[in-house]
């Protein structure tokens, strides 16, 4: 049983204040009937918003396939963000696991549940993340053991923790990483003397993008893909 304001808040993209003024505005039915008190409790009854009815959200995860130019943020300040791709009344309460630079394409998680986003990107949790690089320079077998060993980033105390560089031609490759610093793929590379030229994440742990998904698509996850992932 939860009281009609929350339930509101909860489901349809309501503040406490906003659905109290939609209340009293008659706006709110509960099994056809207008109810305008906040508090009557609601358990299975069909509760309507102008019309429209709103059912039990629960806990959002999303995977998008991110395209270039659009920036993982929840402020537009910076660029169009890639909320604005999901076109639903309850995107607001979303928060992005893991971003992704303006420039990068791929995978991306978006979520309502800060525990399950935490544990994705908490350096604690050893989350692999495999990214598809197109550099300017030809790749050398040598970076293989390099940043299998760990190689020094600018700024930063520590070196690497131990990334699988798998050659795919002469200017491609997949680089699996655990971790998630700032820009530490293009710094990696940067590192070595090389530029990447594209980026695309293609899995994290055990969620491989969904290749049905076109540039700027998105799904909400499955029960099974959850528990491939956390
Ligand atoms: N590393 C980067 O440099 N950029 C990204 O967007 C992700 C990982």
């Amino acid at each position: 049983m939860t009281r009609l304001d929350k339930y509101l808040s909860d489901n349809a993209n309501l503040t406490r204040k906003t659905a109290k003024h939609a209340l009293h505005r008659s706006d709110v039915t509960v099994d056809g009937v207008i109810v305008k008190k906040g508090d009557v409790k609601i358990s299975t009854q069909e509760v309507r918003l102008n019309g429209e009815q709103i059912f039990v959200l629960g806990t959002i995860y999303i995977m998008l396939h991110k395209p270039v130019d659009y920036v993982c943020s929840t402020v537009d300040d910076d660029g169009v963000s890639v909320l604005q791709l999901i076109d639903e009344p309850w995107s607001k309460k979303l928060h992005i696991a893991g971003r992704l630079d303006k420039d990068t394409t791929g995978l991306v998680l978006l979520t309502d549940d800060g525990q399950w986003s935490h544990k994705i990107t908490s350096p604690n949790n050893h989350c692999e993340k495999e990214y598809i690089v197109t550099l300017e320079e030809p790749l050398t077998q040598d970076l293989i053991e390099m940043f299998a060993n760990g190689i020094e980033l600018n700024n930063e105390l520590k070196p690497t923790k131990p990334a699988t560089l798998t050659i795919l031609s002469e200017f491609s490759a997949s680089l699996v990483i655990s971790e998630g610093k700032y820009h530490q793929v293009k710094r990696m590379f940067a590192a070595v003397g090389n530029r990447v030229v594209g980026l695309h994440r293609q899995r994290i742990g055990g969620l491989i993008l969904d290749d049905s998904l076109k540039e700027g698509q998105w799904t909400r996850l499955t029960e099974s893909q959850l528990k491939t992932l956390v």
